[in-house]
């Protein structure tokens, strides 16, 4: 049985910093265990300049302390200029774009209306090789919570894929056995990053003796058999799949309250979140490709050197994070968990 586990140093390829005292509390987390991180730029107002970017960037840096590289993105709004995407990742504030569909998520109400109206901003990243992350669910209320992720391939994503065949994808923080499928059948221009809620939970966890605020997050959870293709993902050492934790904290009353935002914050004990299920499907040698390995590659950026190592060993986790003078309730918050960061190997 192997107890410890020496890898790469990993990166986190999809994660939400906020801003002000919030970023202070919770970006050493994400710093503690990862090299670099994929920065979600929905803030309100959302970074849809260079000049925000570059500046919310200095922010991070400052609050993750050294040793830790913020990366960059844009959001996508409908009437955003290609020339000032260009310019952004030509300068290397920041090396891709998100779509949020309108009103899909938290803090999206700037979000894209319709595909087409981006089409000359996709068009010129297609040229200049810069990535689309994208979050994919459809928001038509009349479509199903629980089938949103499923419709918006066939709606959102297949189209997009013919019009722009050249264009690097990454479908963000995947949660259903349709979007493992899609994935495995496209080219190699597609990815896909997967949470470490998701690989945990399925939506009964949601409903478990009363409604757990804590656990909603968009994508929702899904029923158990697409957690189960998820894991299988993950742990194939397929290198499309890759870590992004979407750790999104909320205040705990903004969770706790008649109307609760989405949102999981994993970025505590993430590392130990992953490994756990790798552990479990008996796929801790695959464990290295997924965290550290197959993101870089995708984003065409260099491994990390460094080495960091994991143990198996009880890791009591603390219910709750400090932040902007409030609590942040941690995922698997208030468990032991079976395995520890141990840091620097
Ligand atoms: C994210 C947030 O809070 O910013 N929430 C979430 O449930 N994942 C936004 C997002 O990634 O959808
Ligand atoms: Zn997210």
């Amino acid at each position: 049985m192997t107890d410890r586990l020496v890898i790469r140093r990993p990166d986190d390829w999809h994660a939400h910093f906020r801003d002000g005292a919030m970023l202070d509390a919770v970006a050493p987390h994400t710093a503690r265990q990862f090299a670099r991180a994929i920065v979600m730029p929905n803030l309100v107002p959302p970074v849809t300049t260079v000049a925000a970017a570059a500046a919310y960037r200095d922010r991070i840096r400052k609050a993750a302390g050294p040793g830790f590289e913020p990366l960059m993105t844009v959001y996508l709004t409908d009437g955003l200029d290609p020339d000032e995407v260009e310019r952004g990742h030509a300068q290397g504030v920041w090396v891709a774009a998100k779509l949020y569909p309108a009103h899909a998520t938290t803090n999206s109400a700037h979000g894209v209306t319709d595909v087409a109206r981006i089409a000359r901003v996709l068009e010129r990243m297609q040229k200049i090789g810069m990535n689309l992350l994208v979050h994919g669910e459809v928001t038509d209320k009349h479509v199903d919570i629980f089938d949103r992720e499923k419709v918006f391939i066939d709606k959102v994503l297949d189209p997009t894929i013919r019009n722009f065949p050249g264009l690097k994808i990454v479908f963000e923080h995947i949660t259903t056995r349709e979007a493992v499928e899609r994935v495995k059948a496209a080219p190699a221009n597609l990815a896909a990053t997967i949470t470490p809620h998701h690989l945990h939970i399925d939506r009964n966890a949601i409903f478990e003796g009363g409604v757990r605020p804590h656990l909603y997050c968009l994508p929702i959870a899904k029923r158990a058999h697409h957690r189960e293709a998820l894991r299988k993902a993950a742990c194939s050492g397929d290198a499309r799949f890759f870590l992004g934790t979407d750790t999104a904290p909320h205040a705990v009353e903004a969770k706790e309250a008649a109307c609760g935002c989405a949102g999981i914050f994993c970025a505590p004990a993430a590392l130990e979140a992953y490994v756990q299920v790798f552990d479990e499907e008996k796929a801790l040698d695959r464990f290295e490709a997924f965290a550290s390995l197959n993101g870089p590659a995708f984003y065409g950026l260099p491994v990390n050197e460094a080495r960091v190592a994991l143990s198996r060993a009880p890791n009591a986790l603390s219910e709750t994070t400090l932040a902007a003078g409030t609590r942040v309730v941690n995922f698997l918050g208030g468990r032991t968990l079976p395995w520890r960061y141990d840091g620097a190997a």
